[in-house]
């Protein structure tokens, strides 16, 4: 048996360069893990299972993780039988890729537990056929990513002294957020200029936002609330619907409309 943390991302940045031919959108974004977790528990079984801790999040064949096992028995011919037991602390639809960290999670405990028969490149390669944020987890604490966002490159560790996280309790639906973008949402900025401020810690830019305000008018009366409360810099993570929240507040946004004490949290870099 083994148990390993599947940790959420948050997205600093997010900048959209284009559309591609494939219906996805060539990124740049710089994404952090964070200690906010999943527990992922793989052990032998006489049938794959998977099973979920969660009230109303349950298994289907659809599930990422079931497909990352599917994936990895398909693709080095494995016939062992897994039981996936997940325990999901990440809100499901918050722009944190739980699914996604959970699959990259699954293929590197199978792995693991198959004494490494794929290289590093061969398990990036299953985890790009997963989703476009699946490979960002297999590659670092700090990591940017290009292309649909599944080409990483790690990053030195940053400092994130002062960083919140507010969930909402929306359920966003990432195709229908990357659907809603327009022309004008963009700021074609050249991706070495993107880099640099980047290098620099200018973060908080996040090409989807608008989109995501649009047609979740909750997410943008909550932006205010949270600016009201003394930030620095509130933006959304990746598609919603949360919100990252930099430097100190003046006070505990305990009577915000959408935010009750529990969805509101500090949050640290992820160093397992
Ligand atoms: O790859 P994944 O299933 O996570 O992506 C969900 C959806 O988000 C895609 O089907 C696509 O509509 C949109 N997307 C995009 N460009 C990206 C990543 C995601 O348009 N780079």
């Amino acid at each position: 048996m083994v148990v390993f943390c599947s940790p959420a991302k948050i997205n600093l940045s997010l900048y959209i360069l284009g559309k591609r031919d494939d219906g996805y959108h060539n990124l740049f974004s710089l994404f952090q893990l964070v200690d906010l977790c999943d527990t992922i528990t793989i052990s032998s079984a006489s049938a794959d299972q998977l099973l979920i801790d969660h009230p109303t999040f349950q298994p289907s064949s659809d599930n990422l993780c079931y497909k990352a096992l599917k994936l990895f028995k398909k693709s080095t011919n494995v016939k062992k039988s897994y039981s996936i037991h997940l325990e999901k602390k990440i809100p499901i639809g918050g722009g944190l890729g739980g699914g996604s960290s959970n699959a990259a999670t699954v293929l590197y405990a199978l792995n693991q537990l198959n004494n490494q028969l794929l290289n590093p490149l061969q398990l990036l390669a299953l985890a790009k056929k997963l989703g476009a944020d699946v490979p960002l987890f297999l590659v670092g604490s700090t990591v940017v990513g290009v292309g649909r966002g599944d080409v990483c490159f790690p990053m030195s560790k940053i400092n994130l002294d002062e960083c919140w996280i507010a969930l909402s309790p929306l359920v966003v639906n990432t195709a229908d957020v990357f659907a809603e973008v327009r022309h004008e949402d963009l700021q074609y900025r050249r991706a070495i200029d993107i880099s640099s401020d980047i290098q620099a810690g200018n973060w908080g830019e996040n090409d989807l936002e608008q989109a995501a305000l649009r047609k979740f008018p909750e997410l943008a009366s909550m932006k205010k609330e949270l600016l009201d409360c003394g930030f620095n810099k509130v933006f959304l993570s990746g598609s919603g619907g949360s919100f990252v929240c930099l430097g100190q507040h003046h006070r505990i946004p305990v009577g915000i409309k959408l935010i009750e004490a529990r969805r509101f949290k500090k949050i640290k870099v992820y160093c397992g």
